[in-house]
């Protein structure tokens, strides 16, 4: 039976004052500026919501991706993620992401070949490149050069311009590979390998990372497979940390360069995309499976996070962990089983039994197992976070043209909750103890 409207709303009672106060609630949530008329007297601020790390509050409004965290459930634009990892290709999926709707033939044709026109990148951005240290970290080079895209195109500050908007996302969907191929190859000490457009956008970012003498880079078909599936799965995640990095400084109106370095950042981060370079790191300081107990003691302990457990979403399996724990068997049949897979695989099976892991619910999530596939494939530790951040642009910049084009958008502003001093005297810096 459908609720009626006048039970549609929150009853609160303010024990200070008596006073009673019918909030409306829509999508079963409150507005936390609905809290505002909440006051003891009349000229007090108002009741606001707290909730340091955004753990309950829904900051936007979306329909690009949905997450049923109990469930272990993703789907972009309403596909789950599963039937798109089988299905689709890396960009139909970002295509999806970013107009809503999977596109025809003609549309993806039109869309892939924009953005493999775009591949190059400004012979001045080789320059940049260049002048980083030879053990620069490639988040380091990519965050900075994705910022300094945007003097190379000033028009991009017309964001509310849709044909504008349109070429930057194609621009940086595009130029991602390129630029973190480019910093890996500087990395290595190794000239650049310019990008080869007759591939496909995962064939080629191995082009630009692996072409050494050949005239033509050949991609291995299961590499370029494994590559194409691992972006899709990385592609989109809701409000995440990187995502509302992207909102939030695209709040006030940057370019889309601009917000997409602080994307970036946000990534970089070992509590996010970081995490799976320290998996790896934690599986090569672990060993051997003898070493185990050890650790899950120490985790429990708090002496240390296993990383590639745990999310704030997920309470149950992350529905890409199991995707990519197929991709990894179809790669270790070309390269070989991974030393860490067996350390890995026990690492699982004794915290999914451990009363310490089951009561938290901790899960392996996305980056438990990517990182055994990208070292196998060749690609340095450092390089994990950097393929993270070219799978998830295009979920970054349909997050980004959702909330330029919310009606509801404004400049991102959080409230605190202030409990510092108030109007302390100066004392003159001679006469202080
Ligand atoms: N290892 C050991 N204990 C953990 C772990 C972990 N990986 N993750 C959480 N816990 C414990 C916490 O100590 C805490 O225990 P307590 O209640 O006894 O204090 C409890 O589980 C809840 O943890 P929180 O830190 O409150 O969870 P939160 O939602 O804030 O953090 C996060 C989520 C950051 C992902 C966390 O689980 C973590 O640090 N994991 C390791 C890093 C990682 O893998 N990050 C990748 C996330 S996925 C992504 O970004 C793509």
């Amino acid at each position: 039976m459908a609720k009626s409207k006048a039970n549609n709303t929150l009853s609160i009672t303010d024990n200070r004052t008596g006073k009673q106060y019918d909030l409306p609630i829509e999508n079963d949530t409150i507005k936390a500026m609905d809290l505002r008329q909440i006051k003891v007297k009349k000229d007090d601020f108002g009741m606001m919501s707290y909730d340091p790390a955004y753990s309950n509050t829904a900051s936007c409004t979306s329909r690009v991706t949905f997450i049923d965290g109990d469930k272990g459930e993703l789907m972009y634009r309403g596909y789950p993620i599963d039937v798109l990892a089988k299905k689709s290709n890396f960009l139909e999926v970002s295509y999806l992401l970013l107009n809503g709707k999977l596109p025809n033939k003609k549309e993806f044709n039109t869309f892939e070949g924009n953005i493999m026109n775009h591949t190059m990148i400004h012979e001045n951005i080789k320059k940049f490149i260049d002048g980083f240290r030879y053990d620069a970290h490639p988040m380091g080079m990519l965050m900075s050069t994705v910022a300094a895209l945007s003097t190379f195109y000033p028009e991009s500050k017309d964001i509310f311009d849709e044909e504008t908007r349109k070429i930057q996302i194609h621009r940086l969907i595009a130029k991602m590979p390129t630029l973190a191929a480019f910093a890996y190859r500087h990395s290595m000490g190794m000239p650049y390998a310019y990008p080869d457009n007759d591939l496909s956008y995962a064939g080629n970012f191995l082009n630009m990372l692996y072409k050494m003498t050949e005239l033509k880079y050949k991609p291995d078909p299961i590499m370029e497979k494994a590559i194409d599936v691992l972006l899709i799965l990385h592609a989109d995640h809701e409000q995440n940390c990187s995502a509302s990095a992207m909102r939030n400084v695209g709040s006030s109106h940057p370019d889309p360069y601009s917000a997409t370095a602080a994307s970036i950042a946000a990534l970089y981060g070992p509590l996010h995309g970081g995490a799976n370079e320290g998996v790896l790191q934690m599986l090569a300081e672990i060993g051997h499976k003898d070493n185990i107990p050890k650790a899950i003691k120490a985790a429990k302990n708090g002496e240390f996070r296993l990383m590639g457990f745990g999310h704030r979403v997920y309470k149950s399996y992350d529905p890409r962990a199991t995707i990519i724990k197929d991709i990894a068997h179809d790669v270790f049949q070309v390269t070989g089983k991974n030393p860490y897979l067996d350390i890995a695989l026990e690492l699982e099976r004794i915290a999914l039994e451990d009363e310490y892991f089951v009561k938290r619910k901790l899960y392996p999530n996305v980056d438990f197992y990517s990182g055994l596939i990208y070292q196998s494939m060749g690609i340095p530790t450092e390089m994990f976070t950097v393929l993270f951040a070219i799978g998830r642009t295009p979920g970054w910049l349909a997050q980004w043209k959702e909330l330029l084009l919310d009606p509801e958008r404004r400049i991102a502003r959080p409230r605190q909750v202030y409990l510092g001093d108030k109007n302390l005297k100066y004392v003159p810096m001679s006469k202080r103890k």
